[in-house]
């Protein structure tokens, strides 16, 4: 299945200057409980924002820059959206493909996700400089698959499935 991952606001905010709005440590680590041992994929600008390669999984990275670090180890590059969706429905038909942002690569990779899983923050952030998509819920059935909370602000763990 082809699984889109993100974390957003009350107003599907994403981030902001190039980082994460919220620092959430345990909605990372539900990131990490879902994520592990699948590829995932992702824009550049999220790629260089990472403060490391996410262990344990394969990193798929989109970008229009030729020469982009074509040498490292787990990390596939891919140069048009053809390509990278092409190697993602490959894989997808057997095991979950990971779609971990940024704003960009979820406006293009909502129509062929399953699944949105999205960590729902009871916040909002009128600083932020991204934005998931705005998408037609009753395209999708929503259960909400845990609650959780740190530093004081609480959101929920939601999976919509496409119907
Ligand atoms: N809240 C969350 O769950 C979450 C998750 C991930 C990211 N974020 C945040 O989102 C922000 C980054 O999002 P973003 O939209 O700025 O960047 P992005 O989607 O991560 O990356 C955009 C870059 O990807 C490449 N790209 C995208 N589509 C392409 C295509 N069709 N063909 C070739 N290259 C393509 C381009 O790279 P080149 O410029 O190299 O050509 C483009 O500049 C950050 O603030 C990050 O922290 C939030």
């Amino acid at each position: 299945m082809i699984k889109i991952i993100a974390a957003v606001g009350k107003n599907l905010e994403l981030g902001k200057n190039g980082g994460l709005i919220w620092h959430l440590p345990n909605d990372l680590k539900f990131f990490k409980s879902q994520t592990v041992g699948c590829m995932v994929a992702m824009g550049r600008n999220t790629y260089n924002s990472l403060p490391k390669k996410l262990p344990g999984r394969k990193h798929l990275v989109i970008t229009d820059v030729d020469d982009f670090n074509k040498s490292v180890d787990d990390v596939d590059i891919f140069y048009n959206m053809e390509d990278m969706l092409k190697e993602i429905k490959k894989h997808s038909e057997n095991e979950d493909v990971f779609i971990i942002g940024g704003a960009s690569i979820y406006r293009q990779f909502v129509p062929f996700a399953d699944e949105l899983i999205l960590t729902e923050v009871d916040a909002e952030a009128p600083d932020a400089d991204v934005y998931f998509p705005v998408f037609d819920k009753a395209q999708y059935v929503r259960e909400v698959v845990a609650s959780n909370e740190d530093n004081g602000i609480k959101y929920e763990h939601v999976r919509y499935v496409r119907k």
